[in-house]
């Protein structure tokens, strides 16, 4: 016997291991072993990537506005082959994106989600919602100003939400702006609610596999060749999770994970951008303004995230092969179309997401909600009723006219009783400005 069957030997008399993993190790696939189905173990394999990696960055990241950049910095520049993991972690996350939105398509086309794997199907679209949670909780954590100004744009969308969006946004950023208090929490959420989400959901995702199993082929004829797991299918996506490391690896040299400057919350003329996959949502927001805000950052989002969970309930056609599945088929379609468009417009125009202006009306909404102008001003119908409503304002006054209005409210109207605001810093009047020129 050579050494190692002799410690295997050992194992086995004690655990019977072997006994208790044939029955998933050798099962066998019907359609045999194929690349297609990789793409689900990839998601796993790069996330087992994001947790070794991420260990690794914990343990020099700090989680403060006072040390995370230069942390970063250090990891960057300084740590041995800190570059490396960092970028694997970066691009990392990129990859991870794109499997499970590759997996997610695979999945419909296969009519995978049909009975009796409505779990399987509801599970994923739910581990999708954290992959995204992780990528926008990380985007911050840098704390360059990439970081920052991103978070502060996103985390501004559920302020569009009626009624509640205040203190949504309050409750998300910790305050009402983007502070130290938005980073501890996001860093929490990150590395320890997020990831405990993650591999419960991700365990009942693949219990619940073993009992429904993959589902056929459509074609009865490819359906009827088998493959047992292991090896066929684990050698597949073996390779291809190789194939993807090197070029993470490859990614993290030639690209290394970009780092900007520190995040400063009085420039604001920093043009943020979010990160590639969260492109089409900020493209979304630019068709949708004013009072039709709504439609884009809650609207729809929500309505296309209900229709994906609820997905295998109303799709009662019973039919695998994508011939006999039109309307799912023209479904998809338009799903994938629509995202690479919006995705490729807003890369072209350079300025993805409202540019300047959107940070800084969502600035200048802070301002008028700290300084209270609410207590005279209603927008919406929200607000006190001594001053007159600011809904049109766009439509009403210039630039030139509300920040001189703002500096002396009695040189431009005679007798008014609007108390003088000329203590503002010149942004802070601009930015009172652009909120008000966002109303129409
Ligand atoms: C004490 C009540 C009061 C407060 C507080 C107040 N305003 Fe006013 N505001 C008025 C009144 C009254 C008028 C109408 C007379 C005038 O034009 O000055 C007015 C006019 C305006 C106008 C011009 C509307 C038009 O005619 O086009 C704007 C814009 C405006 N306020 C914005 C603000 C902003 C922004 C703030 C907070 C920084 C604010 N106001 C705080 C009472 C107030």
């Amino acid at each position: 016997m050579t050494q190692t069957s002799k410690v295997r030997s050992w194992f086995e008399e004690r655990l019977g291991l072997s006994r208790l993993m044939a029955p998933l190790m050798y099962k066998p696939l019907s359609g045999g072993a194929r690349y297609q189905f990789s793409v689900g173990s990839l998601n796993l394999l790069l996330f087992v990537n994001q947790v070794l990696t991420g260990i690794f960055l914990m343990i020099y990241y700090v989680n403060s506005p006072d040390h995370a950049y230069d942390a970063v910095k250090y990891i960057q520049r300084q740590v041995d082959f800190g570059y490396l993991v960092r970028g694997l972690h970066y691009w990392g996350a990129s990859a991870m994106v794109v499997s499970v939105m590759l997996h997610v398509i695979r999945v419909f086309v296969y009519g995978a989600y049909k009975k009796p794997r409505e779990i399987m199907w509801v599970s994923g679209t739910l581990l999708m919602l954290l992959v995204l949670g992780f990528a926008f909780t990380g985007y911050l954590l840098p704390w360059d100003q990439k970081a920052y100004w991103a978070t502060v744009v996103g985390t501004s969308i559920p302020g569009t939400t009626p009624v509640i969006g205040d203190s949504l946004v309050r409750l998300i950023r910790g305050g009402i702006s983007v502070s130290n208090l938005t980073l501890t929490r996001f860093f929490a959420i990150h590395v320890e609610v997020l990831p405990w989400l993650l591999v419960i959901l991700a365990g009942a995702h693949l219990t619940v596999l073993q009992i429904v199993d993959h589902t056929p082929p459509w074609n009865p004829e490819k359906a009827k060749i088998e493959a047992p797991f292991y090896p066929d299918q684990v050698f597949k996506d073996m390779v291809l999770f190789l194939l993807v490391f090197v070029g993470l690896v490859a990614l993290a040299n030639l690209h290394p994970a970009p780092l900007g400057s520190v995040a400063d919350p009085t420039v604001k003329t920093y043009v943020p951008r979010p990160e590639w996959y969260f492109f089409f949502l900020f493209q979304l927001l630019k068709f949708f303004q004013g009072p039709y805000e709504i439609v884009g950052t809650m609207v729809l989002p929500t309505l296309f995230i209900v229709l994906m969970l609820l997905l295998p309930f109303y799709d009662r056609n019973p039919a695998l092969a994508p011939k006999k599945r039109p309307v799912a088929m023209a479904c998809i379609g338009i799903c994938v179309v629509g995202y690479i468009t919006l995705t490729a417009m807003a890369a072209l125009s350079g300025k993805p997401g409202g540019g300047p202006s959107t940070v800084s009306v969502s600035k200048g909404k802070l301002l008028f909600a700290q300084l209270h102008c609410d207590s005279c001003h209603s927008i919406n119908g929200v607000g006190g009723q001594v001053g007159p409503p600011l809904d049109k304002e766009a439509e009403k006054r210039t630039r030139e006219w509300l920040i001189a209005h703002f500096k002396d409210p009695q040189k431009m109207s005679p007798g008014s009783i609007m108390p003088k605001f000329n203590y503002l810093t010149k942004e802070q009047l601009s930015e009172l400005t652009d909120y008000m020129q966002s109303l129409k």
